[in-house]
């Protein structure tokens, strides 16, 4: 992809609505497609509306933003977000502005491997049944790689298989069958894999056929980001060592941990659902992936270096740039147009280093003044500003304008 991203627009909340659109469209030098759906205020058709669920009676509205300053392996990110809680979007922004200048965020995907998996009920015995499906796991994938030839044409398909006994006395049995799904999300693919070989395998092992279905846990499609950030960056040393220990609090305590990810997932659930994605999805494996050992576990941890932190955070990540919702509404469309990312992987890295900025500006906030003074700001502001808005839709004033003062110089 030829891409020209400029996502250091320093100040971008200062401008109205109109002005904003106008400066990331030159930011990302977007096409006239996508300039024109911003300019029009954004929203959704009503004949897609209909086409993509059932019984359509309206389209629902949620603000569609810019996060800035995003550096993630060297290349420029305008990130769109979706979310209505103010301030994921600026300090999402103001997080990612202290890592570009230590050198932005680093990290790699795995290629896009989904999981499909088979039950068994009732298999008479399940270690000879086990070693019967290893020892036909060629032929399984073949029939598996048959029933998505476009994929397979495409360098995806079958990989690999494991068996595992659930319970040895009921007879239960599950086969998971990891599938390359190249850039696409890739659910529907394995859905029809796990529906293909699973007569194969019944007829291997005998017992009775249970679900065909993906796992939301997809263990072979996972996602690593890093970043350092200086004691000056973050505001000092003082700072950086309350990061360091609210982190291991997240490691020691699971209710912490889990407010620690929600944190993380602001953002990263924000641009998903911009972007068209199964936030559903990724939402399930993350959760789910956090307590893989027994222990529900922070999915970032923050630790101290000479002058700074170092932060990474490691998580499954199932998303697509093609195929799913990805292009189905103007509005993905443009966040895909503002995005510019070149496959899945690419996607997944940058998706998780915005987590990764979200964790830090949300520990930063709570290691030092607490949540509530810019949060409550913001949010008093929200209350405001909807209520001029509601009088002025009845005839009354403007609307205020809506920031977080505390990070007005910052963004
Ligand atoms: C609020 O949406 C997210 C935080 O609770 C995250 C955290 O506590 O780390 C502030």
């Amino acid at each position: 992809m030829n891409r020209k991203v400029n996502a250091r627009l320093s100040g971008l909340y200062k401008h109205s609505v109109s002005e904003r659109v106008e400066v990331v469209c030159q930011a990302a030098s977007v096409s006239d497609e996508t300039r024109q759906y911003l300019r029009n205020g954004g929203g959704l058709e009503p004949a897609v509306a209909d086409a993509m669920s059932e019984n359509v009676i309206a389209s629902f509205g949620l603000p569609m933003s810019i996060a800035t300053n995003f550096v993630v392996n060297g290349r420029e990110y305008l990130v769109p977000m979706v979310v209505e809680e103010p301030s994921v979007v600026a300090a999402a922004s103001n997080a990612a502005r202290m890592v570009r200048g230590c050198g932005g965020f680093e990290g790699a995907a795995t290629e896009c491997v989904m999981t499909a998996q088979v039950q068994l009920d009732d298999v008479p015995n399940t270690d000879a049944a086990l070693a019967r499906i290893v020892s036909e796991k060629t032929a399984i994938l073949a029939i598996g790689d048959a029933s998505i030839p476009a994929m397979v044409a495409r360098g995806g398909g079958c990989r690999d298989l494991e068996v595992r006994v659930l319970d040895a006395a009921l007879g239960v049995l599950v086969v998971d069958l990891f599938v390359a799904v190249g850039d696409a999300m890739g659910a529907n693919m394995v859905d029809t894999v796990a529906e293909a070989i699973a007569p194969t395998i019944h007829e291997l092992v005998g017992g009775v056929m249970g679900l065909r279905i993906l796992s939301n846990l997809p263990i072979r499609r996972m996602v690593t980001t890093r970043c350092t950030v200086s004691d000056e960056a973050l505001g000092g040393r003082a700072l950086a060592e309350g990061i360091a220990r609210a982190s291991r609090f997240a490691s020691l305590d699971p209710y912490r941990a889990v407010t620690h990810n929600k944190g993380l997932m602001n953002g990263l659930d924000a641009a998903a659902v911009a972007l068209g994605q199964d936030w559903r999805s990724i939402e399930a494996g993350a959760h789910a992936y956090a307590s893989i050992t027994g222990k529900y576990l922070p999915l970032s941890t923050w630790s101290r270096v000479e002058g700074g932190l170092v932060g990474t955070c490691t998580m499954p990540l199932a998303v697509g740039t093609v195929g799913g919702s990805t292009r189905s509404s103007a509005g993905v469309r443009a966040a895909f147009a503002l995005l510019q990312v070149d496959g899945a992987r690419e996607l997944a890295t940058v998706l998780s280093s915005v987590g990764l900025a979200s964790n830090l500006a949300a520990l930063r906030a709570l290691a030092g003044d607490g949540i509530q003074k810019g949060h409550m700001q913001l949010h008093k502001r929200k209350e405001t500003a909807i209520a001029q808005s509601i009088a002025a839709s009845h005839g009354g004033g403007q609307p205020a304008a809506l920031h977080d003062s505390r990070l007005e110089d910052r963004q």
